[in-house]
């Protein structure tokens, strides 16, 4: 790994302790006005300053997003199918490598879908999405989509991230599953867990517990932060699991106590709760 890609993969990860809190607000590029995500700039901003690096595309990052911002932002890179398609997760390719760099993003996000049946599609896709990374030193994140027939278990998780790192992913984003330390040790390059759907805080926070206990190097979650009750207090509580080694119970308090100090966001209930469906 070369000097600059070296230096991205240090904003990502803090090599203090090897972990990650990843904002995942990317959402709408298949979901459009997702709950707890409709007032983008609204919604987003206050979590901006807890997260380690955003998720988000280029769309909204560009129009919601204020340049000043310290925190480094990952793009999501593929795309093409809403929750409308019987396709959905058909993705390709979706921001040429040079807009990346233009943001000044230190990566993409890319998802593969394997075992669905535009599997090879989208991992010759994020083979060219890693090669041109190499070529600029940026970080390639894949992403293992899961359709709804597929179990996500630990054989097809080890089977999908695996695949990601043969493939050359950086960081492989996943689900978390029983056995996840198996998933974890069969994947040669750091892993992040993504939240899923949303459940209560206390399970949320668990289940990442449960993966840093594993050995994932970090989150990247949405849901189950923007569509808490008071996502400030959820990121700062999930903050407190990844980077002070809090319990899932010592977090659960953090966010009681603080909830209670900045109260709860109303929602505009304008988004179709598509959101169960990923
Ligand atoms: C779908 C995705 C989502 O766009 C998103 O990043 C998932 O985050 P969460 O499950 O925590 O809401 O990656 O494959």
């Amino acid at each position: 790994m070369d000097w600059g890609m070296r230096n991205r993969l240090s904003k990502i990860i803090n090599p203090k302790d090897g972990r990650t809190l990843m904002l995942a607000v990317d959402h709408g590029y298949f979901l459009g006005p997702t709950t707890g995500l409709e007032k983008f700039r609204e919604y987003v901003e206050p979590l901006v300053p807890y997260a380690d690096t955003l998720f988000a595309t280029r769309g909204m990052i560009r129009s919601s997003i204020n340049p000043d911002i310290k925190t480094p932002i990952m793009l999501r890179n593929s795309g093409g199918t809403s929750i409308l398609n019987k396709e959905l997760l058909h993705e390709g390719i979706t921001v040429d490598i040079e807009d990346v760099i233009r943001m000044n993003a230190v990566g993409i996000g890319y998802s593969i879908t394997v075992g669905m049946p535009w599997e090879r599609d989208t991992i010759l896709d994020f083979s060219r999405v890693v090669d041109a990374c190499e070529r600029y030193g940026l970080i390639a994140m894949a992403v293992t989509a899961v359709g709804k027939e597929l179990k996500r278990d630990a054989r097809y998780l080890g089977l999908a991230t695996r695949m990601a790192a043969e493939h050359g992913a950086h960081i492989v984003k996943t689900y978390y599953c029983d056995g996840f330390d198996k998933v974890v040790d069969a994947c040669p390059v750091p892993i992040v867990m993504a939240g899923g759907k949303k459940i209560p805080e206390i399970d949320a926070l668990t289940m990442a517990y449960n993966a840093i206990q594993a050995g994932a190097a970090g989150v990247d979650m949405g849901r189950n932060i923007f569509q808490s009750e008071d996502p400030v207090a959820m990121i700062r509580a999930v903050r407190e699991l990844i980077h002070h080694d809090a319990t899932p119970r010592e977090a659960l308090q953090f966010y009681e106590e603080h909830r209670q100090a900045s109260g709860s966001r109303k929602k505009s209930g304008i988004a179709a709760d598509d959101t169960k469906k990923i």
